[in-house]
C-alpha cells in the first residue's frame, strides 16, 4: 500500500497546498493577475437596498427571484438575525391505518429507560430506542418532533455541546419544518427489523458511534450482471476506439471552474469574528473570554464594541463565509481570467448557501442564494454555459433531499428545490426545455452536451451523502433513490453515441465514511471502471479543500479490497477549493486547459486571493488582488525521481523524466504523482500534503 494513500484509503490521492493554505507558499512566489476594484459592482444587480459609504458595512444587493420579484431585505440582512424555525411547514409523514395506537407518554418513558438501561449494550439500546420512536412515528407522526425535543433537552444531545444553549438549540432544532419533520420521517420509512442494514447505520454514523459500522457490502455478481445488463467490462470496440471525438483544433479550451460559494448576506462587519459558538462574522456571534451572553443573542440584542475580540472586516474572515464583497470580487476576477472571447464552459459544482443554524435556513434563503449567484454568473460570464450541481446546503432543511420512492407523494417534498433551479437556469440560457425536464425528474440532476462530442453529467450526490437523514432508508440497496440508474444509462448512452463525459456533482465519494455511503461508493467504484474509457474526468468538491482521488480498477467491497498499482488507476476526480473561506482556505478559482478532441485536461490554474493581507484592515485601497498560484502540470509533472527509483510504472514514455506534453493530465498521471511523492518526500511535504479526510473533524458539513 503506497503510504500516501494509508489513511484515505485508495480513493484518495495527494496533496493540498495551495489556496488551502493562509501563508505564502514560500518555495513558489504567486503572481498577481488581477487587481479587483475596491468599489462594490452595484451595477450587477438591479438596485441595491442598502450601500455603504466607505467600508463600513457590506453592501446589501436586491436579488429578485426567477419571475422578477425582489427577495425582501429583512430575508438576509446582518441587522435581522433568525431567533425562532422558519415559518416552512415541514413535511411529516402520513400515519399508516395499520399502525398500532400508543401512548406518546409512554413511549417517552420507554425509550427514556431503555437509552438508561446500561445493562443492554449501546447498540441494543440506540436500536431499541428506534423501534420504539417508530411505532409513534408510524401512528401518531405530529407527536414525534416534541417527543424529539423533550429526549434532547433530557439527555442533553452532544452534538449541540457546540451552541450556547442546549435546551433552547433543541426547541430550534426539531420542529416539523426543521429536522424534526425529517427524523420523524426516516423513523417512519427506514426499514429497522433485523434483516435491514438501515438500523445499524442509524445508530452507527448517524447517532455517532451506538453500534458499530456495518461491514461493507461486496456488490453480488448477480446485482452487477443485472445493473451493467451482462456487459461487465468495456466492449472490446470502445476501447480500441480513438478519444478524439471533438472538433480538431491546436487550441485548448478554456473551462473555469468554481465551487461552494456559500454567500453570507448576514456577515457583519465589525461583529465577532472569532467566535466561540459557530457561526462567526455575524451580529450575534460572540467570544465568551470578552463577552459572556450566557445564551443567545437574540432579536437585535448585538455585541457591544468594546466586547469583540476580533473585528470581522470587510473583505471576509477565515472562518467565516462569504460576505457580498468577497463574492463580487471574485465574479470580477473570474470575468478576468475568461478574458475577451470568455470562457467556453464553465463548472460550478455545488453549495451557493452559508452555513447556519438550521432554523436560521429556509426555503426562500436557499431560493435567493440560487437567484443571487446564478444570475451573477450569467452577468460576469456572459454566453458562456455553467453546468452546475446541486449541493447538500442547496436545499431546506439544509443538508437534505428525499427519494422519490417514498409513499404518500413524499417522495416529492424537495420538488420546489429542483422545480425552481430548473427554470432558472433555464432563464439564464444554459438548458432547455427536455433538460429542464430532467432536472424535475433527477433531482436538480441533468445530462447535456455543451461542446460537441462531449456529454456532462451533474447529479445530486445527496443520496450518499450521510448528512442526508434520508439516506437512512433502505440501507441495503445502493440506490435507493435510482440517481445511479440513471447515471448508468446516461453513460451507456454516451458510450454508444462515443461522446466522452464529465461527471460532475458536490458531494465527494469515498469509502472512509466521512461523507458518504459506503453501498453506493462501492457501486459508483463499479460504474466508473465500467465506463473507464467513456469518462474524461470527474468533478467533485464540498471538502472547500484542494485535493483528489484516483479512482483503481475492480475495487468491490471496501477500502482494503483494491489494489492502488499505478497501472490499476482507472479514473480521476479532482475536488475544487472552494469559495467561501470558511474552513480556512483562501479563496480559490481554477481554470482548466481542456484538449478539445479529447476532452481530457491538458493543465490547469489554480489562482486564489491571500485573504489575510486584507484581514487586519479596517479599509482597504484597492479590491482583493488574485494570484496565479500553480500550474498542474509545471508542479506535478517531473516524474524522474520516481523513474530513478524503478517505480514509474505509467504507460506512458516520459519525456526526459518529464510527463510529455502531448499527454492528458489523467488518472496515470496522477497515480504516478503519488509515486514520485514517494521517491521524492520534499514534493509532499512542500506541497503540504494534508489528508483531508483523516484530519477532517467533522464540524463544517
Ligand atoms: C434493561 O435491559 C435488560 C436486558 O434487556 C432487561 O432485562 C431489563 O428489564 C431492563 N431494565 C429496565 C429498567 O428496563
Ligand atoms: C434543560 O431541559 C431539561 C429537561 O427539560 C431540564 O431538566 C434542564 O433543567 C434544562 N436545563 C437548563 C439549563 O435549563
Ligand atoms: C476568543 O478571544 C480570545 C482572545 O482574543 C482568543 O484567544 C480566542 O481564540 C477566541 N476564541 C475563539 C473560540 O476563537
Ligand atoms: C464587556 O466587556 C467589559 C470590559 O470591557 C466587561 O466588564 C463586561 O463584563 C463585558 N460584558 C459581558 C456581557 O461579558
Ligand atoms: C429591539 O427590539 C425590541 C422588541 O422587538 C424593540 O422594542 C426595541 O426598540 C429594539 N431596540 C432597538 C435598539 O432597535
Ligand atoms: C450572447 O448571445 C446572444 C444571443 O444568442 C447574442 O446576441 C450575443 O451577441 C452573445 N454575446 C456574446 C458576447 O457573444
Ligand atoms: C435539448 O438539447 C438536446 C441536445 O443537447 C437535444 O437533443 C434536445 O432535442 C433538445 N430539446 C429541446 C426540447 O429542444
Ligand atoms: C475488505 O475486502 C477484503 C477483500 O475483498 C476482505 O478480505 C476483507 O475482509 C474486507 N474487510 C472488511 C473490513 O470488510
Ligand atoms: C492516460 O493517458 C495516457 C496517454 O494518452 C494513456 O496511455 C493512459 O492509458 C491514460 N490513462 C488512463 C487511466 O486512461
Ligand atoms: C493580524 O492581527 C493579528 C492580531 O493582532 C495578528 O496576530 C496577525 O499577525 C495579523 N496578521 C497580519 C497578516 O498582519
Ligand atoms: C525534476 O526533478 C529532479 C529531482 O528529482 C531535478 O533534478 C530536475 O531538475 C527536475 N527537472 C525539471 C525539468 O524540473
Ligand atoms: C518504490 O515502490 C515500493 C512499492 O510501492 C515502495 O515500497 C518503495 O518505497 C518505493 N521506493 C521509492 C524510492 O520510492
Amino acid at each position: 500500500m503506497k503510504v500516501l494513500l494509508v489513511c484515505v484509503y485508495q480513493a484518495l490521492a495527494v496533496a493540498a497546498w495551495t489556496s488551502s493554505t493562509l501563508s505564502y507558499p514560500s518555495h513558489a512566489p504567486a503572481t498577481p493577475v488581477f487587481t479587483a476594484s475596491r468599489a462594490f459592482p452595484t451595477s450587477a444587480f438591479s438596485s441595491m437596498y442598502f450601500m455603504p459609504r466607505k467600508q463600513e458595512a457590506i453592501p446589501r444587493p436586491v436579488v429578485t427571484d426567477v419571475d422578477g420579484k425582489p427577495f425582501p431585505d429583512r430575508l438576509n440582512n446582518p441587522a435581522s438575525m433568525p431567533s425562532s424555525a422558519p415559518k416552512d411547514s415541514g413535511v411529516l409523514p402520513a400515519p399508516q391505518a395499520s399502525a398500532s395506537s400508543v401512548s406518546p407518554a409512554q413511549i417517552h418513558h420507554e425509550v427514556s429507560s431503555t437509552i438508561r438501561n446500561t445493562s443492554m449494550s449501546s447498540c441494543s439500546r440506540c436500536k431499541k430506542a428506534l423501534r420504539l420512536g417508530q411505532s409513534l412515528a408510524q401512528s401518531q407522526p405530529h407527536k414525534v418532533p416534541g417527543l424529539l425535543i423533550q429526549l434532547c433537552k433530557e439527555f442533553q444531545y452532544k452534538q449541540f455541546g457546540r451552541n450556547p444553549d442546549v435546551n433552547r438549540t433543541c426547541e430550534l432544532s426539531y420542529t416539523t419544518g426543521g429536522q424534526g419533520g425529517v427524523f420523524t420521517q426516516v423513523l417512519s420509512y427506514a426499514d429497522l427489523s433485523d434483516e435491514s442494514t438501515d438500523a445499524d447505520y442509524l445508530c452507527a454514523q448517524f447517532f455517532y458511534g451506538f453500534c458499530p459500522m456495518p461491514e461493507p457490502a461486496v456488490l453480488s455478481e448477480d446485482f452487477l450482471n443485472d445493473w451493467f445488463d451482462r456487459q461487465r467490462t468495456p466492449p472490446a470496440h470502445v476501447k480500441a476506439r480513438s478519444k478524439d471525438v471533438g472538433p480538431s483544433s491546436h487550441k485548448n479550451i478554456q473551462v473555469l471552474w468554481t465551487s461552494d460559494i456559500h454567500v453570507d448576506g448576514r456577515y457583519a462587519v465589525g461583529a465577532e469574528a472569532e467566535c466561540s459558538y459557530r457561526y462567526c462574522c455575524r451580529s450575534n456571534s460572540f467570544n465568551t473570554s470578552t463577552f459572556d451572553a450566557h445564551g443567545y443573542l437574540t432579536g437585535n440584542q448585538t455585541v457591544p464594541p468594546q466586547n469583540i475580540s476580533t473585528s470581522s472586516p470587510y473583505w471576509g474572515y477565515e472562518g467565516c463565509d462569504a460576505p457580498w464583497s468577497l463574492v463580487a470580487s471574485a465574479f470580477e476576477a473570474m470575468q478576468h481570467l475568461g478574458g475577451e472571447s470568455g470562457f467556453d464552459l464553465a463548472l460550478y459544482t455545488g453549495d451557493l448557501v452559508a452555513h447556519a443554524q438550521t432554523w436560521e435556513e429556509s426555503r426562500d434563503l436557499v431560493r435567493y442564494s440560487e437567484s443571487g449567484l446564478y444570475d451573477m454568473m450569467r452577468h460576469y460570464l456572459g454566453n458562456t454555459t455553467v453546468v452546475a450541481a446541486i449541493g447538500n446546503h442547496d436545499s431546506s432543511p439544509t443538508e437534505h433531499a428525499a427519494p422519490h420512492a417514498l409513499p404518500d407523494d413524499r417522495g416529492r417534498q424537495f420538488s420546489w428545490d429542483w422545480g425552481y433551479v430548473s427554470k432558472l437556469w433555464q432563464k439564464e440560457g444554459w438548458l432547455n426545455d427536455s433538460q429542464a425536464q430532467t432536472v424535475r425528474t433527477h433531482y436538480g440532476g441533468y445530462s447535456l452536451q455543451p461542446l460537441p462530442g462531449l456529454r456532462v453529467i451533474s447529479f445530486n450526490t445527496d443520496f450518499w451523502y450521510r448528512g442526508n437523514s434520508f439516506a437512512f432508508i433502505h440501507t441495503s440497496n445502493p440506490d435507493y433513490s435510482g440517481t445511479l440508474r440513471w447515471v448508468t444509462d446516461e453513460l451507456q448512452r454516451a458510450e454508444d453515441a462515443n461522446e466522452r463525459v464529465w461527471i460532475v456533482g458536490h458531494v465527494l465519494p469515498g469509502w472512509d465514511g466521512y461523507s458518504s455511503m459506503d453501498r453506493p461508493t462501492n457501486l459508483f467504484y463499479q460504474i466508473v471502471t465500467r465506463y473507464q474509457h467513456t469518462i474524461a474526468h470527474m468533478f467533485f468538491a464540498h471538502s472547500h479543500e484542494d485535493t483528489l482521488s484516483v479512482f483503481y480498477a475492480n475495487s468491490n467491497g471496501n477500502s482494503s479490497s483494491a489494489s492502488t498499482e499505478t497501472s490499476r488507476a482507472v479514473g480521476i476526480s479532482l475536488f475544487s477549493p472552494s469559495v467561501t473561506p470558511l474552513t480556512n482556505m483562501n479563496p480559490g478559482i481554477r481554470v482548466l486547459e481542456v484538449d478539445p478532441q479529447t476532452y481530457e485536461i491538458m493543465d490547469y490554474h489554480q489562482y486564489y486571493t491571500p485573504l489575510q493581507d486584507v484581514q487586519n484592515k479596517t479599509s482597504t485601497d484597492t479590491g482583493l488582488v488574485w494570484y496565479h498560484l500553480y500550474s498542474a502540470r509545471e508542479t506535478y509533472g517531473n516524474f524522474s525521481a520516481a523513474e530513478k527509483a524503478g517505480n514509474y510504472s505509467a504507460p506512458v514514455t516520459l519525456d526526459h523524466g518529464q510527463w510529455p506534453s502531448w499527454a492528458p493530465l489523467n488518472a496515470s498521471f496522477w497515480a504516478s504523482v503519488s509515486d514520485e511523492m514517494l521517491a521524492r518526500p520534499e514534493l509532499a511535504s512542500m506541497f503540504h500534503a494534508r489528508w483531508v479526510l483523516c484530519s477532517w473533524e467533522g464540524v463544517w458539513e
